[in-house]
């Protein structure tokens, strides 16, 4: 197979993000360049990102940063292979910048439109920085979305679980919010929760303890815990350390509960496996106690723990490059007709 070499852009949430990638399934790959401008100043007043503000500054920057990762990488258009965009799931005005974008280039440079799906990128990343081989479980924990799912091939995933209220992040930005402080919430949560009691407030765990029998299985919810949440908040005498190392607590507890559960899936559809793996991917995964309370339940459940760098785990071109480049490499590429996708679940074929 030949070494392929991908331009990538990600439009589809805060993040204008263009990226050039290097090398061959199963990975890893090279990342030649991987530029990331992050619009959070642009949102933090208004505690979340705030869509048609996001399109706008997708618009007015994503063509610099593209000429920056394409000049970073040393290479001209005329010299890649492919041209990759997400095409959804995301905020649709985002997400048709950068398809919209990749289009003009593919046209202009006569090059493939690889229309990729952005949770595709973040469940391959694990390949691009660790050469990961299929199939591996995935817990993916961003912003918008919370799911395990055993990923079998570039463009097959298996949904073990999902959330049925709030994403992790979300729980996080909330929290932040709810605690005044800030925006994007995970880091400034995770830094107060370093230096709290986690068992300063008893805080609920919902969903924990279900297992195969259940009929949701590995599902998420974390409407619950945000409703302590808010209630807990409102005592303006209380420790804000403490409140973050016991929300960070709970969630690490309702992380390794579903992960257990879904490893004991995965081992049943998949057996006889060496060394199963059990990735990390989205942004949360750049939390290092969540990391910490997951390489536990993975060692005592015989999987390998895999977390891509924290700046490949929260969204970036790199892996949007390196997922076009995965699907290329199987003769996929999409027509200029493609459409953006608001909602683009992973476990249909992509
Ligand atoms: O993957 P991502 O960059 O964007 C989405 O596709 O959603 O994830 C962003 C989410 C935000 O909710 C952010 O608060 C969370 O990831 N996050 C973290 C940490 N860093 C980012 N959550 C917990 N701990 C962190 N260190
Ligand atoms: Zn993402």
């Amino acid at each position: 197979m030949a070494i392929l070499t991908v331009l990538g852009i990600e439009t589809s949430c805060d993040e204008t993000a263009a990226a050039v990638v290097r090398g061959q399934p199963p990975g890893p790959g090279e990342i030649l360049s991987n530029v990331v401008f992050s619009q959070s100043e642009a949102h933090a007043p208004y505690g979340g990102v705030v869509p048609e503000i996001a399109s706008r500054a997708h618009l007015e920057i994503l063509d610099d940063i593209i000429a920056r990762a394409l000049s970073e990488a040393e290479l001209t258009l005329g010299e890649v292979d492919a041209v990759a965009a997400t095409a959804g799931p995301g905020l649709i005005g985002g997400v048709m910048v950068g398809l919209t974008t990749a289009k003009a280039l593919a046209l202009a440079a006569g090059k493939p439109l690889i229309a990729v799906n952005h949770l595709a990128g973040h469940a391959l990343t694990a390949r691009l920085t660790d050469g990961v081989g299929f199939p591996f479980l995935l817990l993916l924990v961003s912003g918008g979305h919370c799911q395990l799912l055993a990923v079998q091939s570039a463009e097959d995933f298996r949904l073990y679980g999902s959330t049925m209220d709030d994403a992790a992040g979300e729980a996080f930005d909330k929290t932040a919010k709810l605690l005044g402080l800030g925006y994007p919430g995970g880091p400034l949560v995770e830094a107060h929760a370093a230096r709290g009691n986690p068992r300063a407030f008893a805080l609920p765990r919902p969903l924990l303890g279900r297992g195969l029998a259940d009929s949701n299985r590995a599902d998420f919810s974390f409407s619950g815990l945000k409703t302590a949440m808010r209630q807990l908040a409102q005592d303006k005498t209380i420790s804000i350390d403490d409140a973050c190392a016991s929300f960070q607590a709970a969630v690490i507890d309702i992380l390794q509960d579903r992960c257990a559960t879904a490893m004991n899936m995965f081992a049943a559809d998949f057996p006889g496996q060496d060394q199963p793996c059990l990735v990390v991917a989205g942004g949360v995964a750049a939390n290092r106690a969540i990391g910490q309370g997951l390489a536990e339940v993975a060692g005592k459940a015989g999987f390998a723990l895999r977390i891509p760098p924290a700046r490949l785990c929260t969204d970036n071109g790199a892996m949007i490059a390196w997922a076009g480049l995965e699907r290329f490499a199987v003769g996929a590429s999409d027509p200029l007709e493609t459409g953006p996708r608001a909602r683009w679940p992973l476990d249909r074929k992509v």
